[in-house]
C-alpha cells in the first residue's frame, strides 16, 4: 500500500533567458485570481477566508496563453525531465502561475492531485483520485508525470520546503537565491510545501474568492490586489513572490506509450479494485459508486487509505 517513492529533485539554474518576457506574460495574463479547489472549497463568495496566493492558467487542455511557449516547450525542462525519469517520451501538458504576498504561514503541504489512464479530474471526485493514488492499488495505470517549479525572483521568504526522502524524514528548504531557479522532480509523489511569505508586519491577510490581483497600470509597475472595491495591499511586481509550474507527461518509450494509453480504467474498474482489497483487508465498506457525493464514503475510503502526513512541516495558512 502506499505511494511510490519518488526520487529526489533536480534543481536548474539560469532557467530562462529573457525575464522581461515572463513579465510581460504576467501583466497580459492578468488579472490572478484566489487559488481555490481543492484546498478551499469553501463556496462563500462574500467571505473574507483567501489568503493572498493568486493563481492562473497559462497552458491547459484548451487554452495556449501566447508566449508561454517559453515555459511549455523549454528545452531544459524536457531534457531535466528525462534525465529525472528516465523517460523518453515527455509530452509538457500545462503551464500555470502562482502569485503570491503577505501569508505569514506557509501553504499546504501537499503532494499534487494524480491523474490515470481514463481517470482525471473532468470524470472523477478529486477524493477518489487521491484515494486511488494512496491505496497503491493502481500504480499500473498511474500517468507518471513530471513538475518543474521556477522562481521569478527572491522575495522575503517564500521557501519551498520538500520531502525528498519521504514525508517521515526531514524536509530540505530551497530558500537562498532562488531566483531564475527551477526544481524538476515528481510532485506528485514528493511532498512539497510554500513556506511564510512576507511581508510580515501585518500578518496573514485575507480576502474574498473574488479579489483580484493586477497591474495598476499607471506607469509605476506596481501590483494590487483589489477586492470589493477596495484595495487590500500595493507592492512593486518584485517584491512580491511569483512562481511558474510547468507539468509534463513522461512515458519510459513510444512503444510503451502505444501499448498504455489505451488501457483506460473505468469507474466499474475501479470499484471492483477498490472492492476486492476491501475484502480481502476485512473492511466493512465498499467503494459504491452511487455515492460518490457521499463524505461518509469518503471518510470511510480515507480511514483505509490513509495519505501521509510530512514531519516538520510549516502551520498552513490554509487551515
Ligand atoms: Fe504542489
Amino acid at each position: 500500500m502506499g505511494i511510490r517513492p519518488a526520487a529526489p529533485p533536480l534543481l536548474l539554474h539560469d532557467v530562462i533567458d529573457d525575464l522581461g518576457a515572463v513579465e510581460r506574460l504576467l501583466v497580459e495574463q492578468a488579472p490572478n485570481t484566489p487559488l481555490g479547489g481543492w484546498y478551499s472549497p469553501e463556496s462563500d463568495l462574500g467571505a473574507a477566508t483567501r489568503p493572498l496566493w493568486f493563481q492562473d492558467d497559462w497552458v491547459h487542455d484548451t487554452f495556449h496563453a501566447p508566449g508561454s511557449e517559453l515555459f511549455l516547450h523549454h528545452p531544459g525542462y524536457v531534457e531535466a525531465a528525462k534525465r529525472f525519469s528516465g523517460a523518453e517520451v515527455v509530452v509538457p501538458t500545462s503551464v500555470y502561475v502562482n502569485v503570491m504576498t503577505a501569508i505569514t504561514e506557509g501553504g499546504p503541504a501537499h503532494t499534487d492531485n494524480p491523474r490515470f489512464l481514463g481517470r482525471d479530474r473532468t470524470n472523477t471526485p478529486m477524493w477518489v483520485l487521491r484515494a486511488m493514488l494512496w491505496s497503491g492499488l493502481f500504480h499500473d495505470h498511474e500517468v507518471h508525470q513530471v513538475t518543474a517549479i521556477w522562481w521569478m525572483n527572491d522575495v522575503e521568504g517564500g521557501a519551498l520546503r520538500y520531502w525528498p526522502d519521504g514525508p517521515d524524514r526531514a524536509p530540505v528548504d530551497h530558500d537562498t537565491a532562488m531566483a531564475n531557479t527551477a526544481l524538476v522532480g515528481d510532485n506528485h509523489t514528493m511532498f512539497h510545501q510554500v513556506g511564510p511569505i512576507g511581508p510580515f508586519g501585518s500578518g496573514t491577510l485575507r480576502v474574498t474568492p473574488r479579489a483580484e490581483f493586477a497591474p495598476i497600470g499607471d506607469g509605476s509597475g506596481d501590483w494590487a490586489v483589489t477586492d470589493r472595491g477596495a484595495e487590500v495591499l500595493r507592492a512593486p511586481l518584485h517584491d512580491v513572490r511569483v512562481s511558474v509550474l510547468w507539468k509534463a507527461d513522461v512515458w519510459a518509450s513510444a512503444e510503451e506509450l502505444e501499448a498504455r494509453a489505451g488501457d483506460t480504467l473505468s469507474m466499474v474498474d475501479v470499484a471492483r479494485t477498490f472492492d476486492a482489497d476491501l475484502v480481502e483487508r476485512g473492511a466493512a465498506v465498499r467503494f459504491d459508486l452511487d455515492r460518490l457525493d457521499d463524505p461518509v464514503l469518503k471518510a470511510a475510503l480515507a480511514e483505509v487509505y490513509p495519505e501521509a502526513v510530512p514531519i516538520g512541516a510549516f502551520a498552513s495558512a490554509f487551515g
